[in-house]
């Protein structure tokens, strides 16, 4: 599984030129745009539309064909963006405070170094709850709370969120890892740090294969079917008008922004790792 480290090496190169695109003033589309050629030009296809999500939207946000919005000074910035590579895909995130949310901004990040150092030493042995609990203490030790419904996940292939959920918080689950690819992904708020459903976002995916009548459905299922199990967004379909539609009949499914229930300001940080045959890599 060659395809993973290499999916995940192409996000460790767009980290590194990262920050300069995401600053006051610049453009949200740009940034999602860029990171998706990037992608593209190294010889990968993004796991999923990228999500620059802001301040009290955790996740979810991505761009609209021809949207015109920028980042503004005090914006809390999480990009969560991935590459895969013959459809192992690499899922990373990292925050941006434009503002002076440093503390809240570290929480997120400090969490995904504790969890990062147990599965290094713990490796495919570590448990749901070693992992979580580091996560919870490093984000409650800096005063903030973990967002308790998104979790880490397994990923395999054309599945960029299989079978396994790594909760954030000590569930007190000695369930262990296992070997595999996984992804670690604390968020941290200065909310009471859950999730709800916000508006439909940009981002969908395909549940099931039904026939279309009309040509001009049949023709964008036709285009959509090339990104398999794995979420797309309406910026890459020639007819996004249409995409509804295809909601209504439960053809594709519509991801809903997430946003925190208390308007907490939220940062995240996330990376992949590939456990096997007892050694552990960081992916991205
Ligand atoms: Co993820």
């Amino acid at each position: 599984m060659d395809e993973i480290i290499k999916a995940g090496k192409i996000c460790k190169e767009i980290k590194k030129k990262l920050p300069s695109f995401i600053k006051p003033d610049l453009s949200i589309l740009g940034a999602a745009e860029w990171i998706e050629a990037e992608i593209k030009k190294a010889g990968g296809l993004p796991s999923f539309p990228v999500n620059i999500s802001i301040n009290e939207i955790a996740a979810h946000f991505s761009p609209m064909p021809k949207y015109e919005g920028v980042f503004k000074q005090g914006d809390m910035v999480k990009v969560d963006f991935g590459a895969h590579i013959d459809g192992f895909p690499s899922d990373n995130a990292v925050s941006f405070d434009l503002g002076e949310n440093e503390e809240l901004f570290l929480a997120s990040k400090d969490a995904l170094a504790a969890a990062t150092e147990v599965i290094l030493s713990r490796g495919a042995d570590s448990t749901l709850s070693e992992i979580g609990s580091a996560i919870e203490k490093a984000i409650t030790t800096r005063g903030f709370n973990p967002i308790t419904n998104l979790t880490g996940h397994s990923i395999a292939q054309w599945n960029l969120h299989d079978g396994l959920s790594i909760l954030n918080y000590d569930s007190g689950s000695d369930r262990k890892i296992g070997e595999g690819i996984i992804a670690i992904e604390p968020f941290a708020t200065n909310g009471e740090g859950r999730v709800k459903n916000g508006q439909s976002s940009e981002i969908y995916r395909l549940v099931s294969r039904r026939p279309q009548r009309l040509p001009n459905l049949r023709k964008l299922v036709n285009e959509i079917v090339k990104f398999k199990t794995l979420p797309f967004c309406s910026r890459w379909v020639s007819k996004p008008e249409y995409l509804r539609m295809l909601v209504k009949s439960e053809t594709l499914h519509n991801y809903p922004l997430l946003v925190e229930v208390s308007g907490g300001m939220v940062s995240q940080a996330e990376d992949t790792f590939y456990i096997k045959d007892g050694k552990v890599t960081i992916v991205t």
